[in-house]
């Protein structure tokens, strides 16, 4: 029988709909209850998308990451669009990862867990309910899942269909992830070609070029072994995970199916799912909802977080201590990540609780450029990985991964990287609903330089 991470004592009084006695913050003010509850009748007669048996794969993998043994890779959209849905952008984005996660793996010594932020991040927290556009104020835009970011009254009211789109476009999205990953398109040699190719044409080729050639060297040294890519299928696929915020409870709900094999309940939208930094109360609807679910669960932790807050967590959402059970997200900013995280990492260590710990180097670094763009600076965003890495070396803990917000395409939303984006390029291509994410060529600016922090 495969270990559960949930308590009995704690499963006894909970339900998949339990959260609703609880307070659920940044929920959607449906208009219609009726339209709602009939919309989510009909997505909890659907298929899952994902299998108990695939999470339960992902939390053993994880388990690896809490003890040192491997590295999580987690990374994608910010909030994923019905409009940008096409096979190229998921593959582009999947290409991304894939890459980062050879260099990550080379540097690191060990594997690399991918996670995508991938089919099913459509739903978005807000800090104001509202949003205010030359004096008229409408409600804010949530991600597809909810309302649509045209400023206008109609398209901001939210649509449970968009519910049952979102469902659908993840599994289409899930589907092309499936078949890329296990039909070739993941094949090792293939994917160091792209890296070279990348190294090639940068800006910063010099400083990348030993790493690149290093993996070069061991792929040759592999095939001379006998280690035929064709035949090894390690070499050729790779096992690829999806997670997203699960900030519509509803839905989460709709989508939760008991597991056959175990008996346990899991939230089927996706195999990893997360609790974000303003939703994260420990006696709120989101935390009731996560504890009884079997996935590998993940919280965001903000400056704010006091040792006791994430302590508290810890045992709420994982009171067996399996490991790999829940990740601990830290999003600090650059400039206090290394004072806040010690003392976290430092309570949770000796509480004995087996935690990844993983680092959102982007939602403590956002600011607003003079041309009026929300935007992240690659420094930044580099300086709070270093940080990350630090206060791990101090502690003595394994600073478990990374967690990245990025697309495969030519955007231009963040600043810096090898090709040194300015603000005045940010007009160019900023096609982010959200906030903004590294393109495909900073995302691998800065798998090489986390390469050079986890060889230092
Ligand atoms: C996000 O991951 O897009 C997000 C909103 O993060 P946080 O909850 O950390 O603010
Ligand atoms: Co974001």
């Amino acid at each position: 029988m495969a270990e559960s991470p949930l308590s009995d004592p704690g499963r006894a009084q909970w339900t998949p709909s339990s959260w609703q006695d609880r307070h659920a913050e940044q929920q959607p003010e449906w208009p219609d209850a009726a339209a709602l509850e009939a919309t989510l009748k009909t997505l909890a007669t659907y298929p899952p998308l994902v299998f108990a048996g695939e999470a339960r794969q992902l939390t053993t993998e994880l388990g690896r990451v809490a003890r040192g043994q491997a590295f999580l890779l987690q990374g994608g959209d910010c909030a994923e669009s019905f409009e940008a849905f096409s096979a190229d952008s998921i593959r582009e984005r999947l290409r991304v990862l894939l890459q980062m996660a050879v260099v990550l793996t080379y540097s690191a010594g060990v594997p690399a867990v991918k996670v995508g932020r991938i089919a099913g991040q459509f739903a978005k927290p807000r800090s104001s309910p509202v949003e205010t556009v030359d004096g008229i104020d409408l409600p804010s835009f949530r991600g597809h899942m909810v309302n649509d970011i045209a400023f206008t009254t109609a398209a901001r009211v939210p649509d449970p269909q968009r519910l049952v789109e979102a469902y659908h476009q993840s599994a289409s999205t899930l589907n092309l992830l499936r078949a890329f990953t296990k039909g070739g398109f993941a094949d090792l040699d293939r994917v160091h070609q792209w890296t070279q190719e990348f190294v090639r044409t940068s800006p910063e080729a010099v400083r990348y070029e030993h790493l690149a050639q290093e993996i070069d060297r061991a792929l040759r040294f592999m095939r001379a072994c006998g280690l035929d890519p064709s035949t090894v299928p390690a070499m050729h696929e790779v096992d690829f995970y999806t997670s997203h915020e699960a900030l519509v409870l509803g839905y989460e709900e709709a989508l939760t199916r008991r597991d056959s094999l175990t008996g346990d309940f899991y939230d089927c939208s996706a195999h990893m799912v997360w609790i974000g930094e303003r939703t994260r109360g420990i006696d709120d609807a989101h935390v009731e909802f996560f504890r009884g679910v079997g996935n590998p669960v993940g919280v965001k932790v903000g400056p704010t977080a006091t040792a006791d807050e994430v302590l508290a967590l810890c045992e709420a959402l994982n009171p067996e201590r399996v490991p790999g059970r829940l990740t601990l997200i830290s999003r600090m900013g650059a400039d206090l990540v290394v004072d806040r995280l010690r003392p976290l990492l430092r309570a949770v260590a000796d509480a004995d609780h087996p935690v990844v710990w993983a680092c959102d180097p982007m939602h403590g670094n956002t600011f607003t450029a003079p041309s009026g763009r929300k935007t992240r600076h690659f420094d930044a965003i580099l300086a709070e990985i270093k940080g990350f890495f630090d206060a791990h070396g101090a502690e003595g803990t394994w600073p478990g991964g990374v967690h990245v917000e990025l697309t495969g395409d030519d955007v231009t939303e963040c600043l810096g990287g090898a090709e040194d984006i300015v603000d005045d390029d940010l007009g160019l291509r900023y096609e982010s609903m959200c906030d903004p994410r590294l393109n495909g060529r900073q995302s691998l600016d800065l798998a090489f330089r986390v390469a050079e922090l986890l060889r230092a």
